[in-house]
């Protein structure tokens, strides 16, 4: 095998999966926290591939500052970013694509006062911009409705998403499931099917997070027409880029919700122009596990796409779930310098992957919200469930004001 080099852009769980799955097919893999620190990573040392695992960095241009230099990139270009940069901007190409969407309201500070706010039960709020997980708002009561409005407005949010535009959407329910296709800006591979949970709590319960456990394969959820549904959304969505001059190349996430109000019909909840975190924790080991070479994937985006690999992933006999350890006070905030215990010890069929931990002389502490992710496999999401849950707990991997979800694929398990 030819080893090469590569940069992974980011930081967090999503990063560690992919730094794992590289190394483990010998490749070498630095990861360095944001795009300006790659820009300079790469003046003294030149790798094959550059990879994007956070979208900071693609909405701010640095995967054409670095496909400039003619260096391969798995990543899309800063306009063709917007699809997750801007929920404004992503409703407007879904409309002018005739991709299935809830029905959705662009409204500005302008035109706040002539727009009547519907009631709070039946829409979402979604800042414009990136809000660092903290753009959707699922309001419960008009007040909150109005008031989250009005404070999206104002700019206090997360780098300002929200102060020129917010989305204003149709609420619906059903199913989630995060959809992955990989692009060379005309052929695609799609991944498995994977499913998030984003809430904080058991039974779906608390508040929203980044993601607190995820699987796959989670295709079970989906029936033949609603799959073929989905691929055409992924296909519309690359030639209709394409077609507006924006060639998207890399990673397509697609979040899709199997509408109840839509006869289960699969309408795109949102775009995001990476994997997802902790999506990345089950589908890259389980793609590794089952012989795919997730470099030759991912290098593929910036040049031809082979979509060879496909079969080998439809017959996957490995199931891979994972569950997050979260820490005292997440997502509100989140408590540092914690001591992890049981990190070391062997745990079968697991792999653990880290978000938010220090290492100093051997001795692992927390060091944000989303501190460890533990995945486990198996012949089935069961064993898979029983391998990750076996190693947490008071015998196994953890540290006090551990928070996580004992039910991670609870819509699929026995
Ligand atoms: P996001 O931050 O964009 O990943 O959205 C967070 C979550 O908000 C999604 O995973 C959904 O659970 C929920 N959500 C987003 N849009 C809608 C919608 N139109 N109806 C119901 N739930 C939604
Ligand atoms: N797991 C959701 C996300 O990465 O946006």
């Amino acid at each position: 095998m030819v080893h090469k080099s590569t940069v992974i852009v980011g930081g967090g769980g999503r990063e560690s999966a992919l730094k794992y799955v590289l190394e483990a097919e010998g490749h070498k893999a630095d990861v360095i926290s944001d795009g300006q620190s790659a820009l300079d990573f790469i003046k003294d040392d030149t790798p094959d591939l550059v990879i994007f695992g956070s979208e900071v960095a693609l909405v701010e241009g640095y995967a054409d500052a670095i496909r400039a230099k003619g260096i391969a990139v798995c990543g899309p270009s800063k306009q063709a970013a917007q699809l997750e940069g801007s929920k404004a901007f992503a409703e407007a190409f879904m409309d002018r694509h005739g991709i299935t969407r809830p029905a959705s309201t662009v409204v500005t500070p302008d035109s706040i006062d002539s727009y009547a706010l519907p009631a709070a039960s039946t829409i979402v709020l979604k800042a414009d911009g990136l809000a660092g997980g903290k753009g959707v708002v699922l309001p419960e009561s008009d007040e909150e409705a109005a008031a989250t409005l009005k404070e999206m407005f104002s700019g206090v949010r997360n780098a300002g998403a929200g102060k020129d535009c917010v989305v204003v959407q149709e609420r619906l329910s059903g199913p989630e499931v995060s959809v992955f296709a990989l692009t060379d800006g005309s052929d695609f591979v799609i991944l498995p099917y994977t499913q998030d949970h984003k809430r904080l709590k058991d039974g779906d319960k608390g508040p929203n997070t980044g993601g607190m456990g995820a699987y796959a394969p989670a295709d079970i959820l989906v029936n033949t027409e609603q799959r073929e549904k989905i691929e055409a959304i992924i296909e519309a969505t690359i030639s209709g880029m394409r077609a507006e001059g924006m060639e998207y190349r890399g990673v397509l996430y697609v979040g899709i919700m199997l509408a109840r109000e839509r006869d289960d019909e699969p309408v795109v909840i949102e775009y995001n122009v990476r994997f997802g975190d902790p999506e990345a924790q089950v589908l890259l080991p389980m793609m590794h596990r089952a012989g795919v070479d997730i470099y030759e994937l991912l290098a593929s985006t910036d040049s031809t796409i082979e979509p060879s690999g496909v079969a080998k992933m439809t017959e996957l006999k490995t199931s891979a779930l994972t569950a997050c350890l979260a820490s005292k006070g997440y997502p509100e905030s989140s408590e540092k310098g914690v001591v992890i215990h049981g990190i070391d010890a062997a745990y079968p069929n697991t792999d653990v992957f880290f978000g938010a931990v220090m290492e100093e002389d051997g001795v692992y502490t927390t060091n944000g919200g989303r501190v460890l992710y533990v995945t486990g496999y198996g012949e089935t999401i069961d064993s898979a469930a029983q391998h990750a849950y076996a190693a947490i707990g008071d015998e196994a991997i953890h540290f006090d004001g551990m928070q996580y979800r004992t039910d991670i694929a609870w819509q699929i398990r026995s």
